[in-house]
């Protein structure tokens, strides 16, 4: 048997029956049934059934056959033939044929698997049963089988498909992919840096890329043109179900271009990557302002599958009696409402009052909400004979209401609370009502955002700070007149997932130099930051501009997978870990010593140093908890026994039933005190500031997802 001429097992197909073939590929699964063996027999292409029958294969193959286990990786010949009526099977493209063996080489075996690996189903009408119980970070940990999965097969495929058509679009448009450093200094993008110690320069720092934006900059100074790159960026930042510590984009820049040119360019550009899952996206993309985006959505990452946008009422009550709304009206606030249309069904006045206005949108951060349920032509709720007739009315009026109807209404002194808390009721109302629909993708444009953003230290840029602004007559050292300048920046927004963002940029240098100093940095810091680039600006900087697609987020969405973890071959987890390669992990001593990281002139020990060659010196150096010598023994004492729980919980994970405790639960008390319940325990008070209760369980904030 050679490997030439092997055919692939999902491409087998009715006009193949009567030829001699040869595979090779992983056994899926088995079913013995006596004397006749069935294999499904996976390469990359697809699954082919394979029978050893004493009818068609040697003894000695059909033995050999015996031995195979699921995983094990083989290498077969036969014959391709059609199935018997009956036997077919709709599960596997290939279900009308099937080999019959006539050699088999077991390449390799495979000790026992840590979660099945099968997608297919051997029999008709039968469904496999798929644990969708695996953890995470098992098959993170095992990601090589995983990925032996048809279906993450079939995402790492359509992955590159993707990329293959951004390539070749970009390239008939006159692109060209150019590599830029990894190890290179800070580019500002809102997040920390991974830095890289360098052993040539001894405690110095390289820092990873959170964008090549200075860059690509530096290569429209050059006159490239029109560039791109696909390219890993790096960002330590707080994570999310849509954030990776490295991550992918489609960076982009341009000459002597304006946005329309962007506009253009990635609306037909991203029509073309959906295609490759069957998407057609709406072309040309919706436009909107941020101002728009916010007072409609209250989002800058509008989504519109589900229209509910935001109308304002504060008009509607200027003479009004209630109390509430002409407080805040009077202090010049603002109210908005949703029309939440044909539901009241399902928002019963419970709901509205004991679920929404006390409970969840409190936790959005508004003080309170307003509800209205249209009924029999007018408005039912517990505050409406507040309102005059004529305001009644008028309500009716601006959301169009109908019978079955509920009105939404967020009223405060800030506009920015109003819209986001409106924005958060909107989405919560959205997804509990099943209201958002499957399917439909709605891109938009978001652009004007403000230049800059107010934080507690001063003031910072939305973007980065080489975005043009709408104005360039503005003084640096004015806070108010800085926030009410626009950039000239432009966000794609997907079903309210942000996709990329680009913009116009800064060509001139003395303009760079008032966006740093409105940014509060001293001449020095610029220097010493970015002195390299502001030098570049002073030789011809042609008018450019650019985007960056971050393109985990646009295959996932795509391919309709609830993270991007599942588009990436080997992500890190959701606490930035890898559980495949244990990274990060400590280094040696010696290896800090050569980078003069030993003695960075503190005088605090830094982990990886002498302590850590101690664990319980190490765990109290990362706890800073002082172990003193008396306590010691116990704490090894301690720390042995969580080992010891650890393995336990190790071995029985993926296996059986999840282990709720592996110790007796006892209650304890201190010595000389007698047990009893809390006072508060006993009036339910215990959790009374828990936000919500769910289906019998108090909820608690998530922590990353
Ligand atoms: P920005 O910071 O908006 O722009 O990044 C562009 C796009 O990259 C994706 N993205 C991420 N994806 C996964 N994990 C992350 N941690 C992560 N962070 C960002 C998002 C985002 O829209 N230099 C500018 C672009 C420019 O101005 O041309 C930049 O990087 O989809």
């Amino acid at each position: 048997m050679t490997y030439h001429n092997r055919s692939n097992c999902g491409q087998l197909s009715l006009s193949d029956v009567g030829r001699e073939v040869s595979l090779a590929g992983w056994v899926d699964a088995l079913r013995d049934h006596g004397e006749v063996l069935f294999i499904h027999l996976r390469d990359r292409s697809g699954i082919i059934q394979v029978v050893f029958s004493p009818e068609s294969t040697s003894r000695e193959i059909c033995d050999r056959a015996g031995l195979l286990k699921n995983e094990f990786c083989v290498f077969l010949t036969g014959r391709v033939v059609k199935r018997a009526k009956g036997t077919e099977n709709p599960n596997i493209i290939t279900g009308d044929i099937e080999v019959l063996a006539r050699d088999l080489a077991i390449l390799k075996k495979s000790s026992t698997l840590p979660f099945p690996i099968s997608e297919k189903s051997m029999v008709a009408g039968t469904a496999i049963k798929r644990d969708e119980s695996i953890a995470e970070d098992l098959r993170l940990q095992y990601r090589y089988l995983d990925l032996r999965r048809p279906t993450m097969q079939d995402h790492l495929i359509k992955r590159h498909r993707i990329l293959k058509v951004v390539r070749d679009f970009l390239d008939e448009q006159g692109f060209i992919e150019i590599e830029t450093p990894m190890l290179t200094k800070s580019t500002p993008e809102g997040a920390r840096d991974y830095l890289v110690p360098s052993r040539h320069h001894p405690k110095q720092f390289y820092a990873l890329p959170q964008s090549p934006q200075l860059f690509k900059q530096l290569l429209m100074v050059s006159g490239m043109e029109r560039y791109f790159q696909i390219v890993r960026c790096f960002r330590d930042e707080d994570l999310r179900p849509n954030r990776q510590p490295e991550f992918t984009q489609l960076d982009l820049e341009a000459s002597f271009i304006d946005e329309e040119f962007i506009y253009e360019l990635f609306e037909e550009l991203s029509a073309r990557m959906f295609e490759i899952g069957g998407i057609n996206l709406p072309c040309p993309f919706q436009r909107m302002s941020w101002q728009e985006a916010m007072n409609s959505t209250g989002s800058d990452r509008p989504d519109l599958r589900f229209g509910m946008t935001f109308r304002d009422a504060a008009d509607i009550f200027i003479d009004t009696k209630y109390g509430i709304f002409k407080q805040i009206l009077k202090r010049g606030g603002c109210i908005k409402g949703i029309n939440v249309k044909g539901q009241s069904d399902r928002l019963s006045k419970n709901i509205l009052q004991n679920e929404y206005a006390k409970e969840i949108v409190p936790g959005f951060g508004a003080k309170g909400m307003t509800w209205m349920r249209v009924l029999d032509g007018g408005l039912e709720s517990n505050i409406v004979q507040f309102f005059s007739e004529n305001e009644r009315n008028e309500i009716l009026k601006r959301f169009d209401a109908e019978n079955g109807d509920v009105i939404l209404m967020i009223a405060d002194q800030s506009w920015a609370l109003v819209c986001s808390a409106l924005g958060q009721l909107r989405l919560h109302i959205a997804e509990r009502l099943n209201m958002i629909p499957k399917d439909v993708f709605f891109p938009v444009w978001v652009t004007d955002f403000p230049l800059f953003e107010e934080t507690e230290d001063g003031i910072t840029s939305n973007h980065h700070p080489f975005t043009m602004p709408d104005r360039t007559d503005f003084d640096p050292g004015n806070t108010g007149e800085l926030l009410t300048l626009r950039s000239r920046a432009y966000d794609l927004v997907v079903n309210g997932e942000e996709l990329g963002g680009g913009s116009i940029r800064i060509n001139d240098r003395d303009l760079q130099n008032k966006m740093f100093q409105a940014l509060g940095l001293s001449e020095t810091d610029v220097e010493e930051k970015f002195g390299f680039f502001i030098r570049a600006l002073e030789y011809g900087p042609p008018p450019h501009g650019g985007i960056a697609l971050g393109i985990d987020r646009v295959v996932a969405m795509i391919l309709g997978t609830s993270s991007i973890r599942e588009v990436i071959a080997f992500p890190k987890n959701r606490s930035a870990f890898c559980p495949l390669t244990q990274a990060p992990s400590p280094v040696v001593l010696k290896q800090l010593a050569e980078l003069g990281l030993l003695d960075m002139g503190g005088t605090q020990a830094l982990p990886g140093s002498k302590e850590q060659q101690d664990l319980i010196d190490s765990l109290s150096w990362v706890s800073r908890i002082n172990i003193n010598a008396t306590e010691r023994p116990a704490v090894i004492v301690a720390v042995q026994d969580a080992a010891a729980l650890a393995e336990i919980v190790n071995r029985h994970s993926g296996e059986d039933e999840p282990l709720f405790s592996v110790v007796t639960i006892a209650n304890r008390t201190r010595t000389g005190t007698e047990a009893r319940t809390s006072l508060l325990a006993e009036k339910g008070e215990l959790f009374k500031n828990a936000p919500a209760i769910k289906g019998g369980y108090f909820k608690v904030a998530s922590i990353l997802e």
